[in-house]
């Protein structure tokens, strides 16, 4: 398996690439690119690391050598929120950095699996679509918007809750990865007999569980690295897949049985990316309803991604 992280010095392509370098299946290539040239000094860095995964740093000018062979691209490249900024805020910015970045993909890896951080990920993730389909080359089941820390902050806080162990808590998270679209179901977790200010107040903190860290980080940045164990996480269950197992994780992907035409829901995985949308179970009325207002927010966002690819 050969794994490109686009964004590899930054601050989640740091951690993610540390993450990645302990875990990856022996014999794997890591290469991380970046615009910042210290890529290389990162690479050189992780290189040094007693396991059986190869690592090179790629800077600017090497992106497509960075991409060539890529069985799986993840992409955390782009400016993270200040205080008081939305992950739509960034659009004017990331939009730009992930379309050239998938254009690179198209040319390089056309059959890869990508798997997008960059935010706004409810409108980066069909901009990648779109990019994919005028370059022939889109494969829905190949194209994911990670949204596992939105599932990782579940489970840590439900878990904190009850006094539970983490490990052992499992959520289901579906929607997208913004605000209200964030929709946890905890009427669907095991064991678990919340009250409705629990409830609410559970999913209230999950739902601004990032800006909670962007402003607790003050102008430093957002999550970097939660997101880079939750990035770890997902690419590792993309490559069990890849690989032969059957993996189920929540990401945000195209689908054709939901009011929106992206959405998170849990995936099996497999050989091609995705093997299977699966049924996210009974919602409660409160769970409904938070879904149903979603909606104009998530296809707003959509819109928004595809309305900016098409004019490239
Ligand atoms: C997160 O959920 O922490 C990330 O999407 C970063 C952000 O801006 O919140």
């Amino acid at each position: 398996m050969k794994v490109t992280v686009l964004g590899g010095a930054g601050g989640i392509g740091q951690p993610l690439s540390l993450l990645l370098k302990n875990a990856l299946p022996a014999g794997s290539a890591l290469a991380l690119y970046d615009v910042n040239p210290v890529v290389v000094g990162v690479g050189v860095d992780l290189g040094h690391i007693p396991t059986p995964v190869s690592v090179s740093g790629y800077a600017e000018g090497d992106l497509d050598a960075s991409l060539s062979g890529a069985d799986v691209v993840v992409i955390p490249a782009g400016v993270p929120r200040k205080p008081g900024m939305t992950r739509d805020d960034l659009f004017n910015i990331n939009a730009g950095i992930v379309a050239t970045l998938v254009e690179a993909c198209a040319r390089t890896c056309p059959d890869a699996c990508l798997a997008v951080i960059t935010n706004p990920v409810n409108s980066t993730v069909p901009i990648a679509a779109e990019i994919l389909k005028k370059a022939g080359v889109y494969d829905p089941h190949r194209l994911f918007g990670v949204t596992t820390l939105d599932v990782i902050r579940s489970q840590t806080f439900v878990a904190e809750r009850k006094g539970w162990d983490p490990a052992e808590t499992r959520v289901t998270v579906v929607g997208g990865h913004s605000g209200n679209t964030i929709l946890p179901l905890l009427s669907q977790v095991a064991g678990a007999d919340f009250s409705q200010d629990e409830l609410e107040g559970l999913t209230h903190r999950i739902q601004n569980a990032g800006t909670e860290v962007v402003e607790a980080k003050a102008g430093g940045g957002s999550a970097t690295l939660s997101m880079g164990e939750a990035a770890a996480r997902f690419t590792l269950a993309l490559i069990d897949g890849l690989t032969g197992g059957s993996p189920v994780q929540c990401a945000y992907v195209a689908v054709d049985d939901q009011p929106t035409a992206f959405f998170a829901l849990p995936v099996r995985l497999g050989r091609s990316g995705v093997a299977e949308r699966l049924p996210y179970g009974p919602l409660s009325p409160y769970e409904q309803k938070l879904l149903d207002e979603m909606i104009p927010t998530l296809e707003a966002n959509i819109e928004k991604g595809v309305a900016f690819a098409r004019q490239r």
